[in-house]
């Protein structure tokens, strides 16, 4: 792996050696030889990459001829003032002069492949122009015209095939990056990108239909017991229960063994991210709740890092009190055992005066009247820098969501990642998925979105989007998706009320609706999707990449002649234990009483009646590597 070298990083996250290989050491000598400077090693993370690293402050003076080279033979100037891209082409120069180099090391005996990702592709465009005989390929992860056009609110999707692509990027100020980005596409012998989604966008914005989609997976470890990932679940939301006990402080209305725990999460997009249609959901939720009269109680997090000044005091008291009346209440139920224990000696029944004396009864009063507070539990748990205009808050406050007692839905919002050394909810990420029943993922614009693949691998079900890539890939690799806990909405058009309707109505309140064995076997099925997205599985996507690139530049080298199909074309089938009828025809059925739930009969099994992995992957790794 090449990449930029940041000496606060290098040294707690790489390992540092030299190269092993005879022609990588001479390669990096002859750099070193002309100042650079080069660290090369190991990268501290799962799978212990290789890595050569350039520091760009070494090759500043090379800048001036660099820049001019770039655009005598691209034509693409950089402005002055845009340190990010001329850090950039001083990457790509070096990457470029260190293949080549390294190219010149080999000899003529291998075929070298460069795979270079996002719009940083200086390096492969200088490889291409200074004609070194490296096979490339150009791996987009979404375009930057896309984000910069999605994020000024435009209806994109609807309007791909007429944007006036240049216009648009010198709009933005981004001409130069656009003109690197598009260039890097043509240049490269293959074009990838992650999902069919940014294939779209890509053809439209610049202008190259992708050869091959090369889908992101997940570095899975299933070291667990079948059903360990259930047990965890049930670990990790005793862990959040704990937060909703200090949060909701002097208002605990909640039924927790009713309680279900919905979230969305990620970089903090409002609308590309689908926040705004996860509150509004939320209220329209919250409205269907109180009508259907259920004890269905949903909290509903939001965890988008914002700017702020730290945790809000509200919030701290809230667990500290709790905290406490927990320990009073532990030393009295100590005192008590031990009262009990003394007095059956004895051979006498204990009363309740017996057991409770003035100072327990004085202790447990303080607590309480402590625990007593005026105003409704806090929505967000941090101080916002600007609350007044931030848009989740505006919209929470349009939407009179404000955690009142009659609420069925009850917002949270945690503006900071998570972490397990917080003072409020003492859990990283991965711990906190584990524990909520519903990830709800509505994006606008999503690349991939590896937040409800995250879900998906834990057994958490997910709500996605069809302009997402994961959602996309779902949709186009499960038979059922909504049977394996994937519940993809339509958002193709840019009016959100069939949306609104469908994330509201169909999913979320049905979802509710859900007994507890239902979510489990759900659950069941949803973990086994983890195969599916695994790195092992997907990798191959990648294989494919490289072979094609052999294909095009040094088809010799191949053995085999071979056809390569832009997508895979595996699809999974609905899981034997799902119900016949299909999901939506269940939504309108009427919902079961308590005593129905608890004594429903179930005509399928949780355990391995469902998707046969081992055929499944079988007949999936044929069809990924034709
Ligand atoms: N994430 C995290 N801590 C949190 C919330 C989210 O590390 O408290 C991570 C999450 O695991 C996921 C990433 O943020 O990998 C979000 O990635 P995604 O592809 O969904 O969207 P992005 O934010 O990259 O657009
Ligand atoms: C897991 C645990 C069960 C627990 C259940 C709760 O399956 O193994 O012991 O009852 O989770 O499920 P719920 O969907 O209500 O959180």
């Amino acid at each position: 792996m090449v990449g930029i070298c940041n000496e606060r990083y290098v040294a707690m996250e790489v390992e540092k050696m030299e190269p092993v290989l005879p022609q990588m050491k001479r390669t990096v000598d002859l750099m070193r030889e002309q100042n650079i400077k080069v660290v090369t090693g190991r990268w501290l993370i799962e799978g212990y990459p290789k890595v050569v690293l350039f520091d760009l402050d070494s090759a500043w003076d090379k800048y001036n001829s660099w820049s001019w080279e770039l655009f005598d033979k691209t034509g693409i100037g950089i402005p002055d003032h845009d340190n990010e891209t001329k850090r950039c082409v001083l990457f790509g120069f070096l990457t470029a002069w260190f293949l080549g180099e390294f190219r010149a090391q080999c000899g003529k005996k291998s075929v070298i492949i460069g795979h270079f990702h996002e719009w940083l592709g200086v390096g492969l465009l200088m490889c291409r122009m200074r004609e070194i005989d490296i096979s490339t390929i150009f791996t987009t992860h979404a375009t930057l015209l896309g984000r910069y056009l999605c994020a000024a609110n435009v209806d994109f999707y609807n309007n791909l095939d007429k944007f006036k692509v240049d216009i648009e990027a010198g709009n933005r100020q981004i001409y130069h990056r656009y003109c690197m980005e598009r260039a890097a596409t043509h240049s490269a012998h293959v074009f990838t990108t992650v999902s069919d989604i940014t294939a779209l966008e890509a053809q439209h914005l610049l202008k190259r239909k992708p050869d091959l989609i090369l889908p992101n997976g997940l570095s899975i470890k299933n070291t667990q017991c079948m059903h360990e990932f259930q047990n965890l679940h049930a670990i990790a939301k005793e862990k959040i229960h704990n937060f909703v006990r200090g949060h909701f402080y002097g208002h605990f209305d909640l039924n927790l063994d009713k309680t279900l725990y919905m979230f969305i999460a990620g970089r903090y997009e409002y609308s590309n991210k689908g926040a705004d249609l996860y509150i509004e959901a939320m209220s329209r939720l919250n409205h269907r709740l109180k009508v259907g009269g259920g004890e269905v109680t949903v909290v509903a997090f939001l965890i988008f890092p914002a700017s702020t000044n730290n945790f809000n005091v509200e919030s701290l008291k809230g667990q500290a009190v709790v905290k406490q009346l927990k320990e009073t209440v532990d030393v009295i139920k100590d005192d008590i055992g031990h009262k009990l224990f003394d007095l059956c000696l004895r051979g006498k029944l204990p009363n309740e005066e017996q057991l409770l004396d003035r100072d327990h009864v004085i202790k447990l009063k303080r607590c309480m009247y402590a625990n007593q507070c005026s105003s409704l539990p806090p929505i967000v748990t941090h101080n916002m820098t600007d609350d007044a205009n931030d848009p989740i808050l505006k919209q929470i406050r349009e939407c009179n969501l404000f955690n009142a007692r009659s609420d069925r839905v009850k917002l949270i919002f945690h503006p900071e990642f998570l972490s397990q050394t917080s003072p409020l909810i003492s859990m990283d990420y991965d711990e906190f998925v584990r524990g909520c029943h519903l990830g709800v993922f509505p994006s606008y614009y999503e690349p991939w979105g590896y937040t409800p693949a995250e879900c998906a691998i834990k057994g958490i079900p997910s709500v996605t989007s069809n302009l997402s890539g994961f959602g996309c890939f779902m949709q186009s690799h499960l038979s059922d998706p909504e049977a394996y806990g994937i519940y993809i909405i339509d958002r193709r058009f840019k009016s959100q009320d069939p949306a609104f309707k469908w994330l509201s109505r169909s999913y979320l309140y049905h979802f509710c609706r859900m007994t507890r064995r239902e979510r489990i076997i759900q659950r069941n099925r949803t973990e086994r999707l983890s195969e599916f997205l695994d790195w092992s599985r997907l990798g191959m996507y990648y294989t494919n990449a490289r072979r094609l690139a052999i294909d095009r530049t040094h088809p010799e080298f191949l053995e085999t002649t071979r056809s390569f199909s832009p997508t895979g074309s595996v699809r999974l089938p609905r899981p034997y234990s799902a119900p016949s009828s299909p999901f939506g025809s269940r939504i309108a059925s009427p919902c079961p009483s308590d005593a129905e739930e608890d004594n429903k009969v179930f005509d399928e099994d949780d355990g391995d009646s469902g998707l046969h992995t081992s055929n499944l992957v079988s007949t999936d790794t044929e069809s990924m590597m034709s």
